[in-house]
């Protein structure tokens, strides 16, 4: 049976982007579906292009609510959607206890560095501004702390020789496009 997944964005969508196409018509074909494109802003670029490839799409507008009570309507939408798992791509919220817990172990999320150096936003700027030769991207289960959750997988960003915080994110992008849907792979086999 294939695992039915949401895929959880806050703008341009990227990483999930890569994640449908390797569903559709990848490594990811025999094991995945996306039953749900899930934003918390209308505003969220990824979501035109998911309608466009008519992709089931929902946005809940999380400016100006309670994380709590913000969650609980995200749950109560998700509901209907029998998940198997929710995969953060990019999605820019701190998830409450109570989310979590609905969905142990079944919370995946691709972080910018590797999550025991630097957690919270701007992983890229952070190894920009310490001029790393190399950096990390890291997969993770999703845990109530701010990027703790049990690895899963880390992949190395050669930066050498990068020289704007561009020409970073763009070499780190490839590699997450690359192992994010590699590793969900591993998991959903
Ligand atoms: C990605 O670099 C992702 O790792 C990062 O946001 C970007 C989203 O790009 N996520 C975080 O920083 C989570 N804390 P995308 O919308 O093009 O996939």
């Amino acid at each position: 049976m294939k695992k039915r997944i949401a895929l959880f964005i806050s703008g341009r969508g990227s990483n999930m982007q890569a994640i449908v196409k390797q569903c559709q018509e990848g490594i990811l074909k025999d094991l995945a579906e996306v039953v749900l494109v899930f934003a918390n802003k209308q505003s969220a670029g990824g979501l035109e292009y998911a309608k466009e490839l008519g992709l089931e799409t929902q946005c809940i507008e999380s400016k100006g609510l309670k994380r709590t009570t913000f969650d609980q309507k995200v749950l109560a939408l998700l509901s209907d959607y029998k998940l198997d798992y929710i995969v953060l791509a990019g999605y820019m919220r701190v998830l409450s206890s109570g989310f979590v817990q609905a969905y142990p172990k079944q919370i995946i999320n691709i972080h910018p560095a590797d999550t025991t150096q630097h957690q919270g936003l701007n992983g890229y700027g952070w190894a920009f501004e310490k001029g790393l030769e190399t950096t990390k991207v890291t997969v993770h289960y999703v845990d109530e702390g701010l990027d703790t959750g049990t690895i899963i997988a880390q992949h190395p960003v050669d930066l050498k020789g990068a020289t704007s915080l561009e020409e970073v994110e763009r070499r780190g992008l490839a590699v997450e496009h690359y192992c994010y849907s590699k590793t969900l792979q591993g998991i959903f086999e």
